[in-house]
């Protein structure tokens, strides 16, 4: 297994371009099951998680075709509307083909994804968000079996505000008789992504963005074309590496009111963040100050930047108090910085960092998921000497080329093959 080995100490400077959303492009590419024919996406970066939904829509009976960042996906009627635990494990975004094969063919046999480290990570609001549609579900063999002759539109208030559960929903109810409306639903850009392109297949959709949305089904849709958002977790990634190096770092082609959480924590440090109309800038600091902060669903402080900014803060002046209020195991990554020299004390959802600038040193650490490796990879820019970090195939889920990014910013970075 590959691992990326960083000698930290170097100040990042520079321009940096950000890749195509991941979180936007696996519902986006799900979404084209709705229509027959040849739907087209650019800006779609190359990842393992973006293989793996190429994989899986291949075996729909899909073709897929890589020009570039352009991906272009034929769609064809699968012989059997199933995503098999195979294709499924490797990827829990997954279950987002129920909404779309079921709406569409009238079943759908979607493997359930299993845990994972990040938590437990049901899937039981897409499941009920089915039901409530009007589909028969069974759970059998390790599989939801969804049937439904058409999906009725109906009134759905979510307990919980879920990501992939509003996508599903949507996706399932834009073909659905009738109208559709969905209550205290996430407002993420990567949903209001989604929505865009729904609306270019010929889907009528009202209120994305906010937390009702309005969906009135239609019988068809037709193929279309469409560019992905940029990654604003990658955006913010990037961000806080030049931020952590004390370095001059501008980040291009990202969408700055989708980070407004994250400038306004690291203002609140001491960062003096420049913003463009498809820019931010961080700018060198000697030193910062801690922020306490509490993750939440869009608008607020995202989970997917919370081990980075953890890493942020074990270089901080002072204490910072992390709550994290999405996930209920995304702490994997503290035992890890501890390993580097971090002063952090994790209690259940709330993890207390004790800054110390200086005080981090490499050592050899495992990652143990997508974001996690990247705070890894951020306290190595910091600390002295060699951190390797291990396991790196969970970077390359859903960063895309990470280490020539920051290679090209003047990092010591390496990948090693193993
Ligand atoms: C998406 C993102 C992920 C991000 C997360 C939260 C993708 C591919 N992944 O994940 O990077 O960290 O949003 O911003 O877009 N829940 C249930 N039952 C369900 C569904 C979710 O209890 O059926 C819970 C989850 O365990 C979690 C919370 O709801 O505690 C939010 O999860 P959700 O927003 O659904 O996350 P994902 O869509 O899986």
């Amino acid at each position: 297994m590959d691992s990326i080995v960083v000698t930290g100490g170097r100040t990042l400077n520079g321009t940096v371009q950000v890749s195509g959303s991941k979180n936007a492009a696996l519902p986006v590419l799900f979404a084209s099951l709705l229509a027959d024919g040849e739907h087209r996406f650019d800006n779609v970066p190359r990842l393992r998680d973006i293989d793996s939904t190429e994989e899986l829509l291949r075996s729909l009976n899909c073709s897929t075709e890589r020009d570039g960042n352009t991906l272009t996906v034929g769609v064809r009627r699968p012989d059997a509307p199933v995503a098999p635990y195979d294709l499924v494990r490797k990827m829990r975004a997954s279950i987002l083909c129920l909404g779309p094969l079921l709406t569409r063919y009238g079943e759908a046999r979607v493997s359930l994804p299993g845990g994972c480290a990040i938590g437990t990570r049901p899937v039981d609001l897409h499941v009920e968000t089915m039901q409530r549609l009007g589909a028969d579900i069974d759970i059998e063999g390790g599989y939801v079996i969804a049937k439904a002759s058409r999906l009725v539109g109906e009134r759905i208030t979510f307990e919980k505000v879920t990501v992939g559960g509003t996508e599903n929903a949507l996706m399932a109810a834009v073909l659905a008789q009738g109208t559709t409306v969905l209550e205290n639903a996430a407002k993420e850009p990567e949903v209001v992504d989604l929505v865009h392109y729904l609306r270019a297949m010929g889907a009528s959709i009202d209120g994305e963005g906010t937390s009702v949305i309005t969906i009135d089904g239609v019988d068809e849709l037709r193929p279309n074309r469409h560019r992905i958002v940029p990654d604003r977790i990658e955006a913010g990634t990037l961000l806080i590496a030049g931020a952590i190096t004390g370095g001059n770092v501008t980040v291009e082609g990202c969408v700055p009111v989708h980070l407004q959480a994250l400038i306004d924590k690291l203002r609140e440090c001491g960062f003096s963040i420049r913003t463009g109309s498809e820019s931010l800038t961080v700018e060198a600091a000697a030193s910062w100050q801690g922020a306490d902060v509490t993750t939440a669903p869009y608008p607020a402080f995202p989970t997917d930047l919370q081990a980075q900014f953890m890493a942020l803060m074990t270089q901080a002046d002072g204490t910072s108090v992390i709550t994290e209020g999405i996930f209920e195991n995304r702490f994997m990554h503290v035992q890890e910085l501890v390993r580097l020299g971090a002063n952090i004390t994790p209690m259940a959802q709330v993890a207390v960092v004790r800054g110390n600038r200086g005080e981090l040193s490499g050592a050899a650490v495992m990652a143990t998921d997508l974001r996690a490796s990247a705070s890894l990879v951020l306290a190595g820019l910091a600390a002295e000497g060699e951190t390797q970090v291990n396991r790196i195939y969970h970077l390359d889920r859903g960063y895309e080329q990470l280490e020539r990014k920051l290679a090209g910013l003047g990092a010591k970075i390496r990948r090693v093959a193993a």
